[in-house]
């Protein structure tokens, strides 16, 4: 069905409460194609805990090609206990960041009306930021080793690893989302005691906001997780490498009421509108889909219970649907997950889906 106004997405359900939100997330992104016009084609791929257990297999090279040819992909979560840490997260989802260049990772930190916030007296309007994480380099490159290991004399390193380019590509992203809003800009890095790659960050930061007309400023990571709980009104679009942008989204997550509303999107701007490949014409141009996940993770411990939150997969399918050009399908689902927080805690995932779907099915709101 790929083509104009007909959609590949290819679904990584993966762990845990993973197929339990997605599930729910394609009910809405199908309401939405069904009021607006356009078609999805979902295309399941057994990856993640179960598959590596019975067959070895992590991500296969023939998926691989595969998931490149498709319009957008949505993740569930990957990771389970009985599968020992870093295989799932380094061979499958870093894997797709860095094969697929997926080097912004977008994650807004919004609070929405209906969520309680842990920070004393902030209302809705307080919290509405974008962080702009990298996500193709630093200590996630996975460049270092252990020697002796085991003995008196061990040792490890983990080199963090910035290029200019990388560097650059991500700023100009930010840039432009910054422009997009109150052109406001925010560095985060730790220039202090990291003083190559901070270095690096703030020459590369002061030429792109230049270029584009946009007020740039610098905060430390550590006073920035002090300023998110204290002032989150004084940033706009944080940008910032991959290790702290990790962290401090989980903050983010925190001051905006939890990780049942954290969407993100790991994107390949150059993907264009859709990250759709030419399908005709020439030269062909190759491209790479961009991929959709909540920021939550398997949670393994209510995984089958029905209480897993499907926001934030759903907010992350409205990012799926904006990136492809569906910008009001985008906005309705994201309405349509809006108006059912109010609430939410009394429902099941699949009534509090079913309701999102409704919504944005009708156009109205599901109270
Ligand atoms: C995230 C996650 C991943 C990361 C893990 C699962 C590899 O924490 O998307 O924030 O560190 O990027
Ligand atoms: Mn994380």
């Amino acid at each position: 069905m790929s083509g104009p106004r007909g959609y590949r997405v290819a679904v990584l359900a993966g762990d845990g409460i993973g197929p339990e939100v997605v599930a729910e997330a394609r009910k809405a992104a199908e309401a939405a194609g069904a009021r607006f016009g356009f078609g999805l084609d979902w295309v399941d791929y057994d990856l993640g805990a179960d598959r590596y257990l019975r067959t070895g297999e992590v991500l296969p090279d023939g998926v691989l090609a595969e998931l490149r040819e498709a319009d957008a992909i949505l993740l569930g979560a990957v990771g389970r206990p009985d599968v020992p840490p870093g295989v799932l997260e380094r061979g499958l989802l870093l894997r797709l960041r860095f094969e697929l260049d997926l080097y912004v990772n977008l994650r807004p930190v919004k609070l929405y009306p209906g969520v309680s916030s842990p920070l004393a007296d902030v209302k809705p309007d307080d919290i509405d930021l974008l962080v702009v994480r990298e996500n193709t380099e630093g200590v996630y490159v996975g460049a270092g080793g252990t020697v002796h290991r085991g003995g008196p004399a061990e040792a490890a390193t983990e080199t963090s690893i910035e290029t200019r380019a990388g560097v650059e590509r991500c700023l100009r992203f930010a840039a432009a989302k910054a422009r997009e809003r109150a052109g406001r800009l925010t560095l985060v890095h730790k220039a202090n005691v990291l003083v190559h790659a901070g270095d690096l960050w703030q020459r590369a930061a002061r030429a792109v906001a230049d270029e584009a007309g946009v007020a740039l400023d610098y905060t430390h990571a550590d006073a920035a997780c002090l300023y998110l709980v204290s002032d989150p009104q004084r940033f706009d679009v944080i940008v910032t490498d991959n290790l702290f942008g990790d962290i401090l989204t989980d903050l983010g997550a925190a001051i905006a009421g939890g990780l049942g509303t954290a969407a993100s999107a790991n994107l390949n701007p150059e993907g264009g509108p859709g990250g759709l490949k030419e399908r005709s014409g020439s030269p062909p141009v190759h491209r790479s889909p961009s991929l959709f996940e909540p920021v939550h993770g398997s949670a393994p411990d209510i995984a089958g219970t029905g209480r897993a939150n499907p926001v934030a997969a759903v907010l992350s399918a409205s990012l799926l649907l904006d990136h492809l050009g569906e910008r009001e399908a985008a906005a309705a689902v994201e309405a349509g997950a809006v108006a059912a927080l109010p609430g939410a805690a009394g429902y099941s995932t699949q009534a509090l889906g079913d309701r999102i779907a409704t919504a944005v099915a009708g156009g109205g709101s599901p109270n």
